[in-house]
This record gives structure tokens, C-alpha cells and sequence, in this order.
């Protein structure tokens, strides 16, 4: 009996199909097929497109912006991967979003909208720009259009009153961040702002580009060794800024390495190349570290440093590899000379991406007060992508972050690959080809203030919304405290 039993447990063995994403790099079809599989991973977590739900939004608790983001990633996924599955879903949550002023400004989000979120979906829409992803309806708001709208919308918001300038956090002042300036709000602003520079030849994009870096560093944001700081408190009595948040995130380096990069490759100027090198200098002293097992290689791989080893990383933060992984491997295009030292990271992350990419059910939940259940992985069993990059395998860690950052670790690998990177597609500009339709007044007709202020007197925001909103935001600084105190200790 025994003896029976053990053999069919092995047999069972045997024969159960082996799931795991076996990633061969610099095989083309090999890396498409590993970037496959994990983006059906990831899309199994969306449920806007089914009928009677919203086009557009994750389920709870991804936030707005996290979705985003995701449909950035997919607007990259077929760029590079040529694989349309997901373009119609991408297309329609991007419209859906953007809503019928074109502004990615949807009332439903007004009780915790950041400029931040509205810029993970402004990034998205200018990816589709540069990769001539397929242009919408005419009747509908264009790529460039929305990028710009954006630009616009953040132009107006500068405000030199506090901190002698610089973009707030929050846009309404009822929630929760509205008193804080942060890098990755100005960082959107940046890399936005650079990036439109680039595609149209408008000197005023450029001119703004500079005037937000100039800020960043005059505010102390990035320091003189090339660090980006989280963010500066504005004290409400004098409209000073003293108090900064000194925490480095992936995503706040790599947004600002991104826009540099960009107005490098415009302007050929050396103090943006002297700026690339040196946030690609702490990004890797930062951000890179060697895998902690004993393994045979010797590159570093990427971790987010301060909440990552003690897995304390919230949902959002546990999506920002992702962004910064995207944003090397464009820094690598667009500024060749970076080109050499990003290519081991690169192809050293889509190594360990893919090999923690062996999961099934969630086995590790992050340790956080007040964290929210997560949905369960519904992609192929033996597929779902841990956190850690360093642990050679799954750390028990699932989720939509997970997802997307193993499929941008995958998938940019062609981009900084000997035998790929002549098939990667550069971002265009509209001299080169990109064929979306701009509109350099888009976002500035007062409508949307307009109706903002209106929304407020009807009272639709209601104290309920408020105490969300102030809750959500003490919960993720809570996560970072902690992510602090563990460090420290
Ligand atoms: C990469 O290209 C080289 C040279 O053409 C070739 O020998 C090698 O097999 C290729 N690697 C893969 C994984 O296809
Ligand atoms: C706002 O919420 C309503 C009700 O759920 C939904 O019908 C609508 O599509 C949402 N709008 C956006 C832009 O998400
Ligand atoms: C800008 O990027 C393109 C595309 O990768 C590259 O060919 C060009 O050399 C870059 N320009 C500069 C100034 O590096
Ligand atoms: C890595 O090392 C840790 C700590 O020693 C151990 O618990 C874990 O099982 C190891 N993982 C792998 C994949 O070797
Ligand atoms: C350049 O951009 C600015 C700012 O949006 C706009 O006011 C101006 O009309 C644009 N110029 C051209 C030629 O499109």
C-alpha cells in the first residue's frame, strides 16, 4: 500500500505539467512567451471590462493610479511584444478614464485624486503617443492631446506661494496630502514635460522640464550627490518648507532618471548628461543589490531597499520596481552612453524576475497595519511572481505589483539584449512617425475648475469621503514609519 501510494505520488509528479516561466534570454520567442504568460497573470486581477463594472479601475484595494500604471505597462507590452491581446481593454479603460473632458480627472476619484495618480495614467497615454499605439475614435480625446491636458493642468497648479514652487500632492484641499510636495507628483510633471519637449519641439515643455528640476534641487528633493527625497511638508503658519522626508523610492529615482534622459537625448546638452550619470550612479548604489543566497552570479539585482528585505512593502509600493525597470531600459535607448552599465541589471533582473515567478497562492501576507485583503492570483498555477528578486525563487508574495514588475524585468530585456535590442522600437516624436494628434490648449478651458468648485458647494464630497481619504493616507504613512523603524533596527 505504501509502496503503491508512493509511486503514484510519483507518477502524479511526472505527468502534472510543470508550470514555471522558463525564460531563456535573448530568444525572442522564449522572452515573449515568458512575458506572455506573466501578463496573463497580471490582467486576471482586472475586472473592469467585464459587463457592469467600471472600464478602467482594478478591484479593491488596488488604487486608481495603480491601474494606471498597469495599462501603461500594457501599452509597452505590445510595443514591444507585438502581442495585441490587450489592446482593447487598454484602449477602452484609457478612454474610459479620461472621461469626456479628456483630463484623467474622473469625479469618482475626487475624495483621494493625487496629482501623482492622474500622472500614472498621463504617462500611460504618452506611451501610446510615442509607440503609435492605435490612435482612438476622432470624436474621442488623442494620446498627445491627454498628455498635454495634463501638462497644462499641472502648469496652473505650480504654485511659488509655498516652497517657492512645485506641484502639491493632492489636488483638493479637503484630503488628506494636500500640505505636501512630493517627487513623484513633480517627478509625473517632469517626465511629462520632457517628454513632450521631445515629441513635439515645443520649447516650452523644455523650459519647464528645467524650471521643475531646478525646483527639486533647490528644495533640497535631490540632493547634491544625486539622491530624490520623497517629499517636503509645507508648514501651514509660514508657508515654509523645512521638513523633508529623506526615504528613497524606485520609482522616484527612476522618473526623474527617465525625463533626464530624455532632455539629454534633445538637447545633447552635458549638464543633462552629468545629471543622468549621477542618478544612475545612486540608483544603482541604491536600489541594486547582490541575490542573498549564494548563487552563481555576481550582479546585483534591483530591491526596494527600504521595505523589501523585512517584506513590509504596501500595495503600492510593491509595484515600483516595475516603473524604475522601464525607466532604465528607456534611459538606455535615449541616452546610449548609460548603456553598458544598465545592460547587466537588466538582463541580471529578467534572470531573478522569472525564476520567483513559480507561485500559485499567496502564502505570505506583508506585514502592515491595516493592510487589505488581496484578490488571489488567477493566472496559470505555477506561474504567479513573487516580490524579492534576491531569494532565487517565490517569496509567497502575490499580486498585481508582483506581476508587473517580473513582465517589465521580462520584457525589457530586449530593449538592453545583444541579440534583441535591434527589434525594440524607440519612441517617436512627430518627426519620426508617431501620429498622435496633439492639442497644445488641451485641459486649459476653465470647465474643469469649474465644475470642481461646483462639486464642492453641492456637497458631494461628504465628511465620509473625507475621513477615507484621511485614512488611506495615515495608512501608507504608517507603512513607511514602519518600513523606517524596521531598517533602522
Ligand atoms: C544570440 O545571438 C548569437 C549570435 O548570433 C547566437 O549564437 C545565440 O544563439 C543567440 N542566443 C539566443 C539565446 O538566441
Ligand atoms: C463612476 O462611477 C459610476 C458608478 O459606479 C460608473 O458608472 C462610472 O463609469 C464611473 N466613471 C468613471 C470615469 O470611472
Ligand atoms: C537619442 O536616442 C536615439 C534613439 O536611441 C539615439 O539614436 C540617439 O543617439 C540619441 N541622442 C543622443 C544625443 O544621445
Ligand atoms: C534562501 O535563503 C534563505 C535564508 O537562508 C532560505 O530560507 C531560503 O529557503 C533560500 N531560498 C532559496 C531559493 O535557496
Ligand atoms: C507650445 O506649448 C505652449 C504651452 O502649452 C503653448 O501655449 C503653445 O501654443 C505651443 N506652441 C505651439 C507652436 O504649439
Amino acid at each position: 500500500m505504501r509502496l503503491f501510494e508512493g509511486l503514484l505520488f510519483l507518477a502524479l509528479l511526472v505527468i502534472s505539467p510543470v508550470h514555471a516561466i522558463d525564460l531563456v534570454l535573448g530568444d525572442e520567442a522564449s522572452v515573449k512567451a515568458a512575458a506572455k504568460t506573466i501578463a496573463f497573470g497580471m490582467t486576471e486581477y482586472y475586472t473592469g471590462d467585464n459587463p457592469g463594472d467600471v472600464p478602467g479601475n482594478l478591484p479593491d484595494p488596488y488604487f486608481w493610479w495603480e491601474a494606471g500604471a498597469m495599462f501603461g505597462m500594457l501599452v509597452e507590452y505590445w510595443a514591444l511584444t507585438k502581442d495585441d491581446t490587450y489592446n482593447v481593454m487598454t484602449m477602452q479603460a484609457l478612454l474610459h478614464q479620461a472621461t469626456e473632458n479628456g483630463d484623467f480627472m474622473p469625479p469618482n476619484q475626487t475624495r483621494t485624486l493625487g496629482n501623482d495618480d492622474q500622472g500614472f495614467w498621463g504617462m500611460a497615454a504618452m506611451s501610446a503617443a510615442e509607440y503609435n499605439f492605435p490612435n482612438p475614435p476622432q470624436d474621442k480625446p488623442q494620446w498627445l492631446a491627454l498628455a498635454q491636458s495634463l501638462f497644462n493642468q499641472w502648469a496652473t497648479r505650480w504654485e511659488e506661494s509655498t516652497c517657492q514652487g512645485g506641484l502639491r500632492w493632492q489636488i483638493f484641499s479637503f484630503n488628506a496630502g494636500y500640505n505636501y510636495k512630493n517627487s513623484i507628483s513633480n517627478g509625473c510633471f517632469f517626465n511629462i514635460a520632457a517628454r513632450l519637449a521631445r515629441y513635439t519641439g515645443n520649447q516650452t515643455y523644455a523650459e519647464w522640464a528645467a524650471r521643475i528640476w531646478a525646483w527639486e534641487e533647490a528644495i533640497g528633493l535631490i540632493t547634491s550627490d544625486y539622491q530624490v527625497h520623497d517629499g517636503v511638508h509645507i508648514n501651514t503658519n509660514d508657508n515654509t518648507c523645512s521638513q523633508t522626508d529623506t526615504n528613497q523610492w524606485t520609482y522616484n529615482a527612476g522618473i526623474f532618471l527617465h525625463g533626464a534622459a530624455v532632455m539629454y537625448n534633445l538637447t545633447s546638452n552635458p549638464i543633462w548628461r552629468e545629471r543622468v550619470e549621477g542618478l544612475l550612479r545612486t540608483t544603482v548604489s541604491t536600489f541594486f543589490t547582490l541575490p542573498e543566497n549564494n548563487t552563481n552570479s555576481r550582479t546585483p539585482v534591483m530591491h526596494e531597499q527600504l521595505c523589501e528585505p523585512l517584506s513590509l512593502c504596501n500595495i503600492d509600493q510593491r509595484s515600483f520596481k516595475g516603473y524604475l525597470t522601464r525607466w532604465l531600459a528607456n534611459t538606455a535607448q535615449l541616452a546610449p552612453f548609460t548603456f553598458q552599465t544598465i545592460q547587466p541589471l537588466l538582463l541580471a533582473d529578467a534572470a531573478a524576475a522569472a525564476q520567483a515567478c513559480t507561485g500559485s497562492v499567496r502564502t505570505l501576507v506583508p506585514n502592515i497595519p491595516g493592510a487589505r485583503p488581496e484578490p488571489p492570483f488567477r493566472g496559470e498555477p505555477g506561474t504567479a511572481c513573487g516580490f524579492r528578486w534576491t531569494v532565487n525563487g517565490f517569496d509567497g508574495q502575490t499580486g498585481v505589483g508582483e506581476q508587473m514588475n517580473a513582465l517589465a524585468a521580462v520584457m525589457y530585456s530586449m530593449v538592453v539584449d545583444p541579440n534583441l535590442s535591434q527589434f525594440a522600437p524607440v519612441p517617436l516624436t512627430a518627426v519620426s512617425g508617431g501620429t498622435s494628434k496633439g492639442d497644445p490648449s488641451a485641459g486649459t478651458s476653465p470647465r474643469g475648475a469649474e465644475e470642481e468648485r461646483k462639486r464642492l458647494l453641492d456637497g458631494e464630497i461628504t465628511i465620509k469621503d473625507q475621513v477615507a481619504a484621511g485614512f488611506l493616507t495615515s495608512a501608507i504613512v504608517l507603512g513607511v514609519v514602519m518600513g523606517c523603524i524596521f531598517v533602522i533596527i
